[in-house]
């Protein structure tokens, strides 16, 4: 596995960032706030929207000192307050390595020493076959499977959702 780091995102990251993340075989597992094509602008405005959250919320993946993904957890509000969700993206220059699977482990880990959390909790596509294979080398569980919950790029999808308890 080649080498990474978690660490927070910064301005000079914006042309790494807009490199890697301009790939529709990225956006098309992710929401629609996840744009393609990914410009620099779009760059920015990730960036200045995440960087400054204190406790942070969202780590770039580094490799060789470029930013070449993402990973996020994210305190729920109200009654859901005791969970928290997570959302990842890698560069398709590094998959196939097991690099995901390791930094979900470490958000875990940060999540539950950071947060009043006792849940944490991912939503991949039915069809994201990888995604659910990095969660659950992870060790998160399936625990349910939404019928056309999602509607992305004109076909209506099955959301599934994988979680993990503190210990
Ligand atoms: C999903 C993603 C994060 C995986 O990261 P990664 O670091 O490459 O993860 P891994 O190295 O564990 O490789 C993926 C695993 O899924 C498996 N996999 C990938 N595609 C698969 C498919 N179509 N069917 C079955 N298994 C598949 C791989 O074989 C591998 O498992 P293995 O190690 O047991 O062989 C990365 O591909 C990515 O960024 N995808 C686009 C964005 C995305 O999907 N984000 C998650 C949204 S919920």
């Amino acid at each position: 596995m080649t080498p990474f780091k978690l660490r927070a995102w910064q301005l000079s990251d914006i042309d790494s960032l807009a490199k890697h993340a301009n790939n529709p075989n990225i956006a098309k597992w992710l929401t629609n706030q996840f744009p393609y094509p990914y410009d620099k602008q779009a760059a920015e405005t990730y960036i200045k929207m995440v960087a400054n959250d204190h406790p942070q919320k969202v780590f770039a993946i580094e490799i060789d000192g470029e930013a070449v993904g993402s990973i996020g957890i994210f305190p729920q509000t109200d009654i859901h307050q005791k969970s928290a969700e997570i959302g990842y993206w890698l560069s398709e220059d590094y998959w196939h390595q097991g690099i995901m699977p390791q930094a979900v482990q470490e958000i875990v880990a940060y999540g539950f020493r950071t947060f009043d959390i006792v849940r944490i909790y991912a939503r991949p596509f039915s069809t994201n076959k990888g995604s659910q294979r990095v969660l659950e080398k992870a060790g998160f569980t399936l625990e349910a499977r939404l019928k056309n919950a999602l509607y992305k790029q004109g076909a209506f999808l099955d959301e599934y959702i994988y979680a993990k308890l503190k210990p």
